[in-house]
């Protein structure tokens, strides 16, 4: 399988989709006696505690999901403080309800099915208080665990063709996606849910970074093999999906042999038994990068200037208000499980959309302010816009009507003929050119693309509760979106749906 041949990712993304016949053609019932757990737990290794009590930043959310990125002419490194900031806003446990079943841990960042997927580590050189080594985050317990003693960075850094960012920051978190957390209730349309719970949680991490005055940046190219390896995941089960370098030392890591050692610690199994969706882990296979020969090629292709549609970098600099800090509006966010039927105003829609999309730092995504998902909205009730069919302008910041209406129905209909996007003020559908996207990039293209809808997203669910709005990823029926947005969204495919408005509080 090689990521130049796309049509692995065309037959995956084709075969996962949703329609109102694939819904009753093919039920699915969920084993809750074969529940995973949500937790990647090592047995045996001793916890280090992560400090709970860092100062806030002061920062302003909206400013944080609105940066585009952090320049730095000198060094920037974390303490364990920030460390610990970032992996608790990103992927840490903000809320636990008690069920009659039990417990349900909530996190920072939305997640299909709260099922949790992703794994964080951290691969650092020695710090001021950090020892270097390769560590997983436990939010559970909230502590890092060592897994490997030693600088590893110089094999992020062969793995990435030699990324300048990733050579030069003192600490990487590589997240990491286990199939079947997810699988036990989507099964194969979990690839899908990969990009998107990846990027909630990466939406969190650049607001938190970006707080923090650090340089980061999405890494999406590496040569996969050598990354699992390093993190000592079976890619059968468990594969690194994106990376984040944080901070900014001038020296390039020490050179990393990569010949290391298997280290096959113990973890508590997830469930009695998994059942395999081999479709997801082939998609997998066939968008893997082999050798830092191949990561290179595939860089120097997305660095092409050609065929992206939406390359146009926002001319909108808003000045943001209201002024909630970045760690107060995280703690406040959760998905809304209903929306009164009021209209939010124009203003607010329009900050939340500007906010989300100025742009990420991103190695798939050059020049800076490239962005490969359209964004269509279908507009219930927003005083100062006719109800309708729209699509947004990022250069310049407004939308165009495409067909005015009350589309209400339609919503409901489009967001898996469920409540909540019949219900909300506006729902925002991403739509991109899969075609052209995985042209410039191969079947890799299609990880990159539903990454940035998921950073998209997570960005627009805290520009809404940083206005004390409401907001709910949501999936869909794949070919009635682009119908419903058609001839303007023809030959697009339907990549994410988030809905916005005035949630009600429901539990
Ligand atoms: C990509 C994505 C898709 C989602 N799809 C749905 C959906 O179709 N229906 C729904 O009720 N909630 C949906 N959710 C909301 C999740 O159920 C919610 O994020 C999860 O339960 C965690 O709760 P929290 O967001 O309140 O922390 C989605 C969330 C995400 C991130």
């Amino acid at each position: 399988m090689v990521n130049g041949d796309v049509r692995f990712a065309l037959t995956f993304h084709d075969t996962t989709k949703h329609s109102a016949w694939s819904i009753q053609a093919s039920p699915h019932y969920l084993d809750w006696q074969n529940q995973p757990l949500p937790f990647k737990i090592y047995t045996s290794i001793d916890p280090v505690p992560l400090p709970r009590d860092a100062d806030p930043t002061g920062i302003s959310a909206l400013s944080a999901i609105a940066e585009k990125d952090i320049q730095t002419g000198g060094e920037k490194i974390p303490a364990l403080k920030d460390l610990a900031r970032i992996l608790f806003f990103s992927a840490g446990i903000t809320k636990k309800r008690t069920y009659p079943g039990g417990e349900m841990y909530f996190r920072a960042a939305s997640c299909t099915g709260a099922l949790y997927a992703f794994e964080l580590y951290l691969v650092c050189g020695d710090l001021a208080d950090l020892k270097a080594g390769l560590y997983h985050f436990g939010p559970g317990d909230f502590s890092l665990r060592l897994l490997r003693q030693g600088d590893y960075r110089g094999m992020l850094a062969h793995a990435t063709g030699g990324e300048s960012r990733v050579a030069h920051a003192p600490v990487t978190i590589v997240c990491a996606g286990t199939y079947w957390r997810n699988s036990w209730k989507y099964r194969a349309r979990t690839y899908r849910h990969f990009g998107w719970d990846n990027g909630t949680m990466l939406a969190n991490m650049l607001a938190m970074t970006s707080a923090l005055r650090l340089p980061a940046e999405v890494v999406c190219g590496f040569v996969d093999p050598e990354v699992n390896q390093l993190l000592d995941v079976d890619p059968e089960h468990e594969v690194a999906f994106s990376m984040v370098p944080i901070g900014h030392v001038s020296p390039g890591p020490p050179k990393a042999s990569l010949d290391i050692p298997k280290l096959g610690l113990p973890t508590v199994p997830l469930s009695n038994h998994e059942v395999d969706y081999p479709e997801m882990r082939e998609m997998h296979e066939a968008s893997s990068l082999r050798t830092v020969e191949e990561v290179l090629e595939w860089r120097a292709r997305a660095k092409a200037r050609d065929y992206i549609e939406e390359t146009r970098a926002p001319n909108v600099v808003a000045g943001f208000s209201p002024r909630d800090t970045i760690e107060q509006v995280i703690l406040r966010r959760g998905s809304s499980r209903q929306f009164e039927r009021q209209p939010i105003t124009l203003e607010q829609l329009l900050t939340m959309l500007r906010a989300a999309t100025q742009g990420i730092p991103a190695d798939f995504l050059t020049p800076h302010g490239t962005q490969l998902n359209g964004l269509y909205l279908i507009v219930n009730a927003v005083d100062g816009l006719r109800p309708g069919a729209y699509v947004y302008d990022r250069e310049a910041g407004d939308l165009h009507l495409l067909k005015e209406g009350q589309f209400r129905n339609e919503a409901r209909y489009l967001g898996l003929q469920q409540d909540l996007p019949g219900d909300a003020a506006a729902d925002v559908f991403f739509l991109a050119d899969l075609e052209a996207i995985l042209a410039r990039f191969g079947n890799r293209g299609y990880r990159a693309v539903q990454l940035e809808s998921g950073i998209i997203g997570g960005k627009l669910y805290l520009a809404a509760y940083a206005q004390h709005l409401g907001a709910t990823g949501l999936t869909f029926f794949d070919d009635d979106v682009v119908k419903f947005f058609s001839p303007h969204a023809g030959g697009k495919s339907a990549i994410f749906l988030v809905a916005l408005g005035k949630g009600r509080k429901v539990r």
